[in-house]
């Protein structure tokens, strides 16, 4: 009979004992952020409307210096998809829009094409390059890591859905980290080997100083 009754009570103390702490980690967004993640929400503080996202609905405000927007749902924005390994993202671009050679340090990504034509491509860390012209349903992944770029190829407005094996892929715009910054013009010169008047117009237009 013991043999029987153990189990038993094992399981029901188990069920009775049982939350869902340890299902998912929706992101407190004010507790301190950790190195990996942010910290959970109290399970019992946790509602449907954590897992839900709606700001991909609309498209982006493309009125800017690359006509393109991305609108992140990443767990800074929707603290449902914090320690689940996933995020998404959505992609405007306006005629000859771009989104220039980038990185996600923390993740790879995938695009799916809903709109429009975009040519896409990365690098690889050899250099060699893989880029297409792709269309409405069609899907490319860009590995984690490698410097890679959309562009509107088309005479209409594109959009895609982008999602990352992380939930927050971070991402550092390689024009940016070059002239967006204050790093004085002759190290920018040194290291670019481009002429300081080239390096000044490009710290001008995307609004770096030195
Ligand atoms: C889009 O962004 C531009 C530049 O920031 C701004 O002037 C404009 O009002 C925005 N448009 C909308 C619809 O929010």
């Amino acid at each position: 009979m013991p043999n029987i009754i153990l189990p038993i009570l094992f399981i029901s103390s188990f069920l009775l004992s049982s939350s869902d702490a340890s299902d998912f980690c929706v992101a407190d967004l004010q507790a301190p952020q950790g190195p990996a993640a942010y910290s959970c929400k109290k399970s019992e503080l946790v509602t449907v409307n954590d897992f839900v996202f709606s700001g991909l609905r609309e498209e982006g405000n493309t009125s800017n210096l690359i006509k393109a927007a991305v609108t992140s749902a990443f767990s800074a924005q929707f603290p449902g998809v914090n320690g689940l390994g996933i995020s998404v993202a959505r992609l405007d671009l306006a005629v000859s829009g771009v989104v220039p050679m980038h990185t996600h340090p923390g993740g790879s990504e995938i695009i799916v094409v809903v709109r429009g034509t975009i040519t896409a491509g990365f690098l690889s860390s050899a250099n060699k390059v893989y880029y297409k012209a792709l269309r409405s349903g069609d899907v490319m992944v860009f590995p984690q890591g490698l410097l890679h770029f959309q562009i509107n190829a088309g005479k209409t407005t594109a959009s895609a859905y982008l999602s990352f094996g992380s939930p927050s892929p971070g991402v550092q715009v390689l024009d940016f980290a070059l002239f967006a910054n204050d790093l004085p013009s002759n190290i920018v010169q040194a290291t670019t080997f481009l002429d300081g008047v080239q390096v000044k117009k490009l710290k001008g237009v995307l609004g770096g100083t030195g």
